[in-house]
């Protein structure tokens, strides 16, 4: 099992990697949107730079930013040219357009984190369509699990956030109707876990990645959930580090050792 750092922000990452922890990296549109503007090959760049100085050899996965097959295709094929990083590997978001560029990719030897994946499906599809990772969505995938809570509360969200809660519940009311999904599939450690059961026997070389972590807790049970690899965002590791009874002992340590050694 891994840790890999979830962000694009160059102050971070270098604070993760000389801690030696941190495995890999992996951003997206929206982690590299929060950095302050620049061109986008420049700042990728200098995350290189990064892992070279503190991780040589550490992976990378860097997201395209289309929905248009060709685009993704010219994007994917333009990063491993212009980053020339034996160890980046593409995000492509999962979808029936997305799985034709997957193959095309796979069948090209450029590797494939098959990413925004929710289901049990999509994730074998994704790996059957020789993505080299698969990353599930957790918080999200429970964020779904709560939309009807949601919107027995819907008088207190605004206008738009209503249209968008509506649509999803009733998208997600008629796929449980026809099976597409059930009650289980809206439980991230099922869908992690049965995911992985089902790799182990049929996809053994790809590797699950949990992302859209939202507490230290959802690392924990990503982790016992079979995850390969966990992408944490830094704002989790003070907590997953942290105990206060780590700090009373160490400070009962000291306090008596110091009485002894004068
Ligand atoms: C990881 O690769 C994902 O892009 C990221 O964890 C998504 O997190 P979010 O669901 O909080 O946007």
């Amino acid at each position: 099992m891994k840790i890999f750092i979830d962000s694009a922000n160059l102050t971070e990452i270098e604070e993760a990697l000389r801690r030696g922890f941190v495995q890999g990296i992996t951003t997206n549109p929206s982690l590299l949107a929060k950095e302050p503007k620049a061109e986008f090959a420049t700042h990728i760049g200098k995350i290189l730079e990064l892992i070279q100085r503190h991780s040589p050899g550490i992976h990378l996965s860097v997201e395209v930013f289309s929905r248009d097959p060709d685009e993704i295709l010219q994007q994917a094929k333009n990063f491993i040219h212009n980053f020339n990083y034996p160890e980046l590997s593409v995000k492509v978001q999962i979808g029936w357009n997305e799985l034709e560029v997957i193959k095309r990719l796979a069948s090209e030897n450029i590797s494939v984190n098959c990413t925004a994946c929710m289901s049990v499906t999509q994730g074998m599809m994704a790996a059957a369509a020789g993505a080299k990772f698969v990353s599930f969505f957790w918080g999200r995938i429970r964020d779904a699990q709560k939309i009807e809570e949601k919107m027995q509360n819907i008088h207190t969200v605004g206008s738009d956030e209503r249209g968008v809660l509506e649509n999803f519940a009733r998208i997600k009311r008629e796929m449980m109707e026809r099976k597409a999904l059930e009650e289980d599939d809206f439980d991230p450690f099922y869908v992690v876990r049965k995911a992985r059961e089902i790799f182990d026997k049929a996809y053994p070389q790809v590797q699950i990645i949990s992302g859209s972590m939202r507490s230290s807790s959802d690392v924990k049970n990503a982790a016992l959930a079979g995850s390969h690899i966990i992408t944490v965002p830094p704002k989790f590791f003070n907590d997953m580090i942290s105990h206060f009874k780590t700090d009373e002992v160490v400070g009962q340590f000291l306090a008596d050792f110091s009485q002894w050694i004068t």
